[in-house]
């Protein structure tokens, strides 16, 4: 693996390994063990041209556990906001050494062309770009379904015939395009619920099934019920039915959170708007894996840093 701009066409193995690795990660990313010195020497950089609280600080952490030289630069306090462009920035970036650059950006597309170019010898990793991807997300969230189902012998094992159900505002989701295509290579099945003015036009093409009534998906009593931050940043008004209606039909709210079987797992990769996909007390129950999904996601950047910086560099992606 050189970059990971993409969980699309990711096999089975691969996504068990960078699972089984996340694994190895854990004691280290909740400080049982001290930092490991893998990454010495070695220079990440948090390019981050969109606000993040979850992905930044975890990336931080998890190149700092692995002993790597870290900088985070962002958009808001940097030359990019006297104009300059992602060539310059990048290329400014890779005279300094960078190894690794993790970028965020409003761009779908933003991290491949990075990758793609030529101007930074580094490895790309994809924080969230536009509606696009952001598969380090779907990975921490493939992690904590994994380990929520198999506890400590979840090590080897993909997610064969779970049953997913993703709620919300499926078009502007880089969280929901990641998850699909990391959840079919796993081996589950998804189902998308949404209005219809937030499902993508494509959708023939993905490897789902598709609905508009929640009720009616959850009469298929599914095993994850993952709702999706509506991006209020990424809409005209003509999507957006109204927030009262909204929450109404397609919120997690007290009455369907109590039709969920005990074991359903409520997922959300943050950040909420408590009271429109979801109700304070499905955020807060015990199927909550919300701050589960916070804290996994440390180990999986700790994996992906090691599984691109640790060793030689491939020639290719
Ligand atoms: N889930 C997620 O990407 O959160 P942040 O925007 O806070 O990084």
């Amino acid at each position: 693996m050189r970059h990971l701009l993409s969980t699309k066409g990711i096999d089975r193995a691969t996504a068990v390994g960078i699972l089984d690795v996340a694994e190895d990660m854990a004691d280290v990313a909740t400080r049982e063990v001290k930092k490991l010195p893998t990454l010495r020497g070695k220079t990440v950089i948090n390019l981050f041209f969109e606000d993040s609280t979850r992905t930044r600080t975890s990336f931080e952490l998890a190149a700092k556990r692995l002993s790597a030289d870290l900088v985070t630069f962002s958009a808001k306090g940097s030359s990019v906001s006297k104009g300059e462009s992602l060539k310059d920035t990048a290329q400014t970036l890779a005279a300094m050494g960078a190894d690794a650059v993790v970028i965020r950006h409003s761009a779908s597309g933003a991290a491949h062309v990075l990758a793609q170019s030529g101007w930074i010898d580094a490895a790309i990793l994809n924080a969230g770009d536009g509606t696009h991807e952001h598969p380090t997300q779907a990975l921490l969230d493939a992690y904590t379904m994994r380990k929520r189902l198999h506890g400590v012998a979840s090590r080897g094992r993909d997610l064969d015939g779970l049953r997913v159900t993703i709620v919300g505002d499926i078009l502007h989701s880089r969280v929901a395009r990641s998850n699909v295509w990391l959840l079919e290579a796993l081996g589950a099945s998804v189902t998308l619920v949404a209005p219809a003015t937030l499902l993508p036009s494509d959708l023939s093409t993905w490897p789902v099934t598709y609905g508009y009534s929640f009720d009616a998906a959850l009469d298929q009593s599914p095993d994850v019920v993952m709702m999706l931050r509506i991006q209020a940043e990424r809409m005209s008004a003509a999507f957006f039915p109204n927030a009262r209606e909204y929450a109404r039909e397609w919120g997690l709210d007290d009455e369907r959170l109590d039709r969920l079987r005990a074991d359903t797992m409520v997922m959300h990769p943050g950040p909420m708007n408590r009271g429109l996909e979801i109700s304070a007390r499905a955020a807060d129950s015990p199927r909550s894996t919300v701050l589960e999904q916070v804290a996994n996601g440390v180990s999986i950047r700790m994996a992906v840093l090691y599984l691109l910086l640790s060793g030689e560099r491939e020639a290719d992606q």
